[in-house]
């Protein structure tokens, strides 16, 4: 019983049992309420208690910009708040009858010893995107909602270094924003450069902060409004922070955006400088042919097209699929291929049965089955 509910567990099952305590707590409170889940139990109490998953009821929906807006969730039981600023959580919403997930950075402080035990996170919304546009538009605050325990390398360290570039653009700033608001919490002070692009001034995550992050000389802020001044080059980088190759950099923003600083930062031993978060799978690899994707047994079938990842075929077919950032880094999302081959998106590598996949960024190369 115990590996059937730890294969179909919600994404972040792994990560949420992380903790020790935690998972005592849920193993005792197994032996005491079986034969019955402990959530048949718990659920009754409070739809936030659940031993076997996270939860969290969405607190506010606050509009940031036209387009975006930032949601506070009281996490339930299980919950840690012992993350690191820059992380991600992953949040699932039930819409059209399905679970949907997604990973969206903490903007929030990790520090409950103020008594303030919500994360936050900042959405977004993308003109055909699936959930993100519900998350900005049709949330509202008493939902409740799933969640995938914090995770993610994109941190900062400790010393921090004497001097930082901390490089944004669009949504790109909200794990930064994390950051930020940490330091100025516990008064941690270094040279830090922010350059943030927008479109418009509007368009500015968070301006009103950063403006009084950089009048109280926490960071020296540089707002590029890519409308006016166009998108920021290599050259521009140089011109506004000199001293940019000198700098431990961490960045989130657009594929192009990224490229960038890549091409700027240039050879290998300078790129161990620069730190980047990416939101979105870089396609680099031309779609795979697609076919029927089994998951595990026949009755669990789907066709698919060269574009849809494993794991998103899975999710629509009504599968529980492990996952974690969803963009090929984190390895959560890890299968056995039984049956067939499937196809990197990203490289355009072929991987054929017997090989250990990552269903978020491989699609199906023919018929294929997967050990799920
Ligand atoms: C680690 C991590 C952290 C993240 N943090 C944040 C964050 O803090 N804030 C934030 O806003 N996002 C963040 N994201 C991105 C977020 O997870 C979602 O990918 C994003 O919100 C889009 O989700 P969606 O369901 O709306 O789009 P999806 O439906 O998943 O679509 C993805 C993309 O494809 C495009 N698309 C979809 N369908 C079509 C179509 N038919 N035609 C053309 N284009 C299409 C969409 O416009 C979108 O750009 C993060 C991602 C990762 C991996
Ligand atoms: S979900 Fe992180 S690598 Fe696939």
């Amino acid at each position: 019983m115990t590996s059937w509910i730890q294969r179909l567990a919600p994404p972040g099952a792994a990560s949420v049992a992380g903790s020790r305590r935690a998972q005592m707590a849920r193993a005792a409170l197994a032996r005491v309420t079986t034969p019955l889940l402990p959530d048949d139990y718990l659920h009754l109490a409070n739809p936030l208690w659940s031993a076997r998953e996270l939860r969290g009821k969405v607190v506010s929906v606050t509009t940031e910009t036209a387009d975006s807006a930032t949601i506070v969730i009281r996490p339930g039981w299980g919950f840690s708040f012992d993350y690191s600023a820059g992380q991600y959580i992953g949040i699932g919403v039930l819409l059209h009858g399905r679970w949907t997930w997604r990973s969206y950075s903490l903007t929030s402080v990790p520090d409950s010893s103020h008594g303030d035990k919500t994360v936050a996170i900042t959405v977004k919304a993308m003109p055909e995107g699936y959930l993100s546009s519900h998350l900005v538009n049709g949330l509202v605050p008493g939902t409740v909602v799933r969640l995938a325990a914090p995770s993610g390398e994109f941190v900062l360290p400790e010393p921090l270094p004497p001097r930082l570039l901390l490089a944004t653009a669009g949504s790109g700033i909200t794990p930064i924003m994390s950051m930020l608001r940490t330091l100025r919490r516990r008064g941690e002070r270094s040279d830090i450069k922010v350059i943030h692009s927008a479109p418009t001034a509007d368009d500015v995550l968070f301006a009103e902060e950063l403006e009084s992050m950089a009048a109280e000389g926490l960071i020296d802020l540089t707002l590029r409004l890519t409308r006016e001044s166009g998108k920021l080059s290599v050259d521009d980088l140089a011109a506004v922070c000199p001293d940019f190759l000198e700098r431990q950099t961490w960045a989130c923003g657009p594929g192009g955006f990224l490229d960038m600083l890549t091409a700027a930062y240039g050879d290998d031993d300078r790129l161990e400088q620069l730190h980047i978060e990416r939101f979105a799978l870089e396609r680099g690899a031309s779609d795979a042919q697609g076919g029927v994707i089994t998951f595990g047994t026949p009755d669990r079938q789907v066709e698919a097209d060269g574009a849809t990842t494993l794991l998103e075929a899975g999710e629509q077919a009504g599968v529980l699929m492990p996952f974690g950032c969803r963009m090929g880094i984190c390895q959560s999302c890890v299968v056995m291929l039984d049956k067939g081959a499937v196809r990197d998106l990203r490289t355009g590598a072929e991987h054929i049965a017997g090989e250990r996949v990552q269903t978020c960024v491989t699609a199906a190369a023919g018929d294929c089955t997967l050990d799920v």
